[in-house]
């Protein structure tokens, strides 16, 4: 099994550290790719990282990741309530896919507690702020080192 992971961020995710901070910190993406590029070298698990505001880069990537990668870690963002197309290109993808949400979407507008990617995910980590990726990478690496 590939140690590759494919983390993908959805919409509006590269104004992280300065949209709305009350609800999804301070944290930049850049702060996050970071820390999940020191944990996957303590993993022994390669990143690739990418945010896109459009819906068919994410399923691009996704498309890539199905010849190379041993799991997604994806946050997609609004893109989670709404994409069909993501959750169709996640269904052709064969290794563990988990979600991942910044806030807790259960305790916010109702719109936001439907999720198209969560029956496909093996996993969903939301409310965590942006130390769930960290918690999702860590047990996509479980799985792999599972599979071995
Ligand atoms: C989000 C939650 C979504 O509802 C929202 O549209 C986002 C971010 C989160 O990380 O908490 O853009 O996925």
């Amino acid at each position: 099994m590939s140690r590759l992971v494919f983390i993908l961020n959805g919409p509006n995710l590269n104004l992280l550290g300065k949209r709305q901070p009350h609800i999804y910190g301070h944290e930049t993406l850049a702060d996050v790719e970071r820390d999940c590029r020191a944990l996957g070298a303590e993993l022994s698990v390669d990143i690739r990282f990418h945010q896109s505001n459009r819906e068919y880069e994410i399923i691009d990537w996704i498309h890539e990741a199905r010849d190379i990668a041993g799991g997604i870690v994806i946050n997609p963002a609004a893109f989670t309530h709404t994409s069909v197309a993501i959750l169709d290109a996640l269904n052709t993808f064969d290794a563990p896919v988990i979600e991942v949400h910044i806030s807790n979407v259960h305790k916010r507008e109702e719109f936001r507690h439907h999720s198209f990617v969560s029956t496909r995910a093996e996993g969903v980590i939301a409310g965590f702020g942006t130390q769930g990726y960290q918690l999702a990478l860590r047990r996509i690496a479980r799985l792999i080192d599972e599979k071995k």
